[in-house]
């Protein structure tokens, strides 16, 4: 017994060793190039994806001429970050030892995480005894993980570690010490890079990118042009009416693809008919955007009826009688924050969102 806890010891204290080493910059040498491994399983597919060049060309001068250790694609569900990262994978692979992408929505807490990511980092060798292994790996941190080899460690759907029904940001207990592992790997050196995938920015991220070059944040927008090739694919009529289409839907490409079966299945296809029908109809798109508006506040929900009964754009100068300053400013950046304002001249709602909002208020 003795023995082998002094093999261990030992093992450890080399271990160790090698990963001080690691820790700056200057002496990160990958001596034997080791075989990659991606692990792609949950990623979906998509067929028939347009490319979105410049988002696509800025994300990988940051990850690969810029070495970012965490890159944030934010945006509301269907736009297409999900996409987007798959696209880039494909353009990056051979750049990455190790390559892991896993959902949120499939992970039930911070330690199932990361004990899974560093389950696939350092998977025990045939020749290593299991309770060695389980030793040094609780013993190495991810951190250490991350600087063995170049990973990238792709996290969908993070929005859910985060406690729905308060402003934006707050962890869900089982998540409680995500933030300090985003610090740590935002602040320390080492050559991986995390790619998070979220509906609402996180706050330890909208001030890391304040104060560090490795850390960024892509808003990820809609399809613009591109988004006629949906409608066209989709056999709509009416191209002439196409652009108001898109304009509403904000070039979103899942919410264009639901409203063109609505268009489908009860205006013939006719966009000309469908927008001109006296109230805007949502059809399928209402649940998704509920999902949205289920994740707010009190204060934010007064907030977003107020502002979808304004016709011009707010300004910070103005606000709605039932909040208090405080409540006003807290609201206004936790609603930013989940890209469900926008800001341009003042304070604006997507079309949808307003008239999904004007819909549970009338
Ligand atoms: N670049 C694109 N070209 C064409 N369709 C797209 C593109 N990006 C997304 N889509 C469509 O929109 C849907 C939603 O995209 P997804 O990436 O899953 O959104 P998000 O992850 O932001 O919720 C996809 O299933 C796909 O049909
Ligand atoms: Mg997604």
């Amino acid at each position: 017994m003795m023995g082998c806890i002094s093999a261990i010891k030992s093992i450890f204290v080399a271990t160790s060793t090698i990963n001080q080493k690691k820790r700056s910059p200057a002496t990160f040498t990958p001596r034997n190039k080791p075989e990659p491994r991606h692990d792609l399983s949950q990623a979906p597919e998509y067929n028939r994806l347009h490319n979105r060049t410049e988002q696509l060309a800025t994300l990988k001068q940051w990850i690969l001429e810029e070495n970012s250790r965490i890159i944030t694609l934010t945006g509301l569900s269907g736009i297409g970050k999900t996409a987007l990262a798959r696209q880039l994978v494909e353009h990056v692979e051979d750049k990455f030892d190790r390559i892991l992408w896993r959902s949120h929505r499939k992970l039930p807490n911070l330690n199932a995480l990361q004990s899974h990511i560093i389950e696939f980092l350092a998977p025990p060798q045939p020749s290593q005894n299991p309770s060695i292994v389980n030793y040094l790996n609780s013993r190495n941190s991810l951190l250490d993980h991350l600087r063995n080899h170049r990973c990238l460690i792709i996290l969908d759907d993070f929005q859910e570690t985060l406690t729905p029904g308060e402003l934006v940001g707050n962890y869900r207990p089982e998540y409680q010490n995500y933030g300090q592992l985003i610090n740590e790997i935002g602040q320390h050196t080492h050559h991986s890079c995390l790619l998070l995938l979220t509906w609402e920015h996180p706050l330890e991220i909208a001030t890391l990118e304040t104060e560090n070059f490795y850390c960024k944040t892509l808003p990820v927008l809609g399809l613009g042009k591109l988004a006629t090739e949906i409608l066209s694919a989709r056999k709509l009529k009416d191209q002439k009416k196409w652009s108001e289409l898109i304009e509403i839907y904000s070039a979103n490409p899942l919410w264009l693809n639901i409203i063109a079966s609505t268009i489908l299945d009860l205006f013939n296809g006719s966009v000309q008919e469908y927008l001109s029908y006296p109230t805007l109809y949502l059809g399928d798109l209402e649940p998704i955007l509920k999902q949205h508006y289920q994740r707010l506040c009190e204060s934010e929900k007064i907030l977003l009826q107020w502002l979808a009964t304004q016709d011009q754009p707010v300004k910070i100068s103005q606000k709605p009688p039932l909040l208090s300053d405080a409540d006003f400013l807290k609201a206004i950046q936790s609603l930013k924050r989940r890209s469900l304002v926008e800001k341009t001249s003042g304070f604006t709602l997507q079309p949808a969102i307003k008239q999904y909002v004007k819909n549970l208020i009338s």
